[in-house]
């Protein structure tokens, strides 16, 4: 094996280069850019005018990388797929005798070697016109001795006179090293790159838990998350205003993302029956139906006193009392007209007046006997419940639906986000936060929120509002309107009034109905937003 080119370079500045290169390749976290990476220094540090990069996939070799010098052709990596058939695992290529073999090629010359005849690299020379000689076939190995790919350099350049020479004993043993740098830094990067996959999709599967819980939410998570993507990019695009020198970084975008995949992650805890209760007096049925029943009795009731009133009078033989008849169907028909005003009073649809609420109390007071005992027309829950004068949650009910923005900061409390990840949990927590410190669960003022969470209160409520249907809401709330309440949120300073001009300006808004579409025609991604 000739050794005539290592001699321009000293041993001592080589391991201290591919030192380097090993502490480049250990901190490259995009595998494209780290594959073409791997290929260009293993190329420079053996003075190769071309090469190749293959991974290991299932049965067969794939061509990540291609760079050649002379011919001035570069694919792969960050310039696309190679358009070539993966090479099989046997011994009739150099790629593939090495990933068999695990062993190292040295070929000074491919048309004359005498032990081996590979054709690949003369027919590739008859397409190109190109003239390979010397090659070197290395397996990346990972730190199980696993191969997981091989470099393939090919004719070492002489450093000044640019002619081919063999690679040299001492460039065998270098790349050897490289390569399992390399295969180490490939590894590391695929592990990273798998953790988030599975970390991202987990997330949506959470995300996904909590909004099937709800038939009138579905989607809200989803929709959120790619509404927060499509305003945090229109302040990237932003030239003009506050929001003009605002740019989120690559990593700041993931935060936001994650924040609002998880920011209802809290909703998890919130009891089925209270997130779309539906009329006043649901529980895990709806009560007006025991109401109902109950109202019967009373009416059967009724009519049997009063004909136990009338066959007592007729045994005594006295006549029936003026207006007997007319007092029993007076109480009769007031019954009807109070179930049919509690019916009314039990759906969340209109504002309860005060008198409405004096009619429900009497009605409640009222008794009737069962079993021997005088019981009330309403008990005290049901009086209770029917007194809500706007929505169908009680105090309660209501505060258990907003403790989920709690739940959610103590849920992603207890994950260990990644340094890159840290602002998720106080993004998410934030979204029902306001300006003016009005907001739940921590009351934050503008100053302790940031811009991240400000974008996902905006679009939080714009989804909210622009929901298709709600328990109580027959037809979806028109644009218009839906935007009209945000400025009036903005007037109040709940929300953010840059972001919300920016929204109108930009009509961001409407992304929301081509996300509306694309989710109607299929299920996406997590990645995709
Ligand atoms: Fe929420
Ligand atoms: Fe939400």
């Amino acid at each position: 094996m000739a050794d005539q080119n290592h001699s321009a370079f000293d041993l001592e500045d080589r391991l201290r280069r591919l030192n380097e290169i090993g502490v480049a390749l250990s901190v490259e976290h995009n595998l494209t850019v780290l594959l073409e990476r791997i290929l260009l220094e293993a190329r420079r540090f053996t003075r190769a005018d071309a090469g190749t990069l293959f991974l290991l996939k299932g049965d067969h070799l794939t061509f990540e990388i291609t760079q050649n010098d002379t011919l001035k052709s570069f694919a792969g990596g960050t310039r696309g797929k190679i358009d070539l058939p993966p090479i099989p695992l046997n011994k009739e290529s150099v790629s593939g005798y090495v990933a068999v073999t695990g062993q190292i090629l040295n070929i000074e010359d491919v048309y004359t070697d005498p032990v081996y005849h590979f054709e690949g690299p003369k027919q590739a020379d008859r397409r190109t016109g190109y003239r390979t000689r010397s090659i070197l076939g290395v397996p990346m190995k990972d730190h199980e001795d696993q191969i997981i790919g091989v470099l393939q350099l090919i004719n070492a350049l002489h450093p000044q006179t640019g002619e081919v020479l063999p690679f040299s004993a001492q460039d065998q043993s270098l790349i050897q090293s490289l390569a399992s740098q390399a295969a180490v830094a490939i590894n590391n990067v695929r592990l990273i790159e798998e953790t988030e996959r599975l970390f991202d999709s987990f997330v949506e599967v959470m995300a996904t838990a909590i909004d099937e819980r709800s038939p009138y939410t579905g989607g809200h998570i989803r929709r959120v998350a790619e509404m927060a993507m499509a305003v945090a990019h229109g302040v990237n695009s932003c030239q003009e205003g506050p929001l003009g020198a605002r740019q989120f970084s690559e990593d700041e975008f993931n935060e936001l993302r994650i924040a609002a995949w998880m920011h209802d992650i809290g909703k998890i805890t919130t009891p089925e029956w209270v997130v779309d209760k539906p009329t006043k007096l649901h529980t895990l049925f709806d009560r007006i139906e025991l109401v109902r029943t109950r109202f019967a009795l009373i009416r059967k009731s009724i009519e049997l006193e009063r004909l136990e009133r009338q066959a007592a009078l007729q045994e005594a033989g006295q006549p029936l009392p003026a207006g007997f008849a007319e007092e029993y169907a007076h109480r009769l028909q007031t019954l009807g007209e109070d179930l049919a005003f509690l019916e009314r009073a039990n759906t969340p649809g209109e504002f309860m007046q005060d008198a409405d609420l004096v009619r429900l109390n009497q009605i409640a007071r009222q008794t009737y006997v069962e079993e021997g005992q005088e019981r009330p027309y309403l008990s005290e829950n049901e009086l209770k419940n029917l007194c809500i004068r706007k929505g169908s949650l009680t105090q309660e009910e209501r505060q258990k639906i907003n403790d989920h923005a709690s739940m959610s900061i103590k849920m992603l409390a207890q994950i260990p986000f990644t340094r890159k990840l840290a602002q998720v949990p106080p993004i998410a927590g934030a979204h029902h936060e306001k300006l003016d410190g009005s907001g739940y669960p921590l009351g934050l003022k503008a100053e302790q929120i940031s811009l991240q969470a400000r974008i996902l209160a905006l679009v939080d409520i714009f989804e909210s509002l622009s929901a298709d249907d709600r328990p109580y809401r027959a037809k979806p709330m028109p644009r218009e309107v839906v935007l009209r309440i945000l400025r009036e949120e903005v007037e109040a300073n709940h929300i953010d009034r840059d972001l919300f001009e920016l929204f109108i300006r930009e009509q961001l808004y409407l992304k929301l109905d081509e996300i509306k579409a694309r989710m109607a025609a299929g299920p996406r991604n997590a990645q995709d937003v």
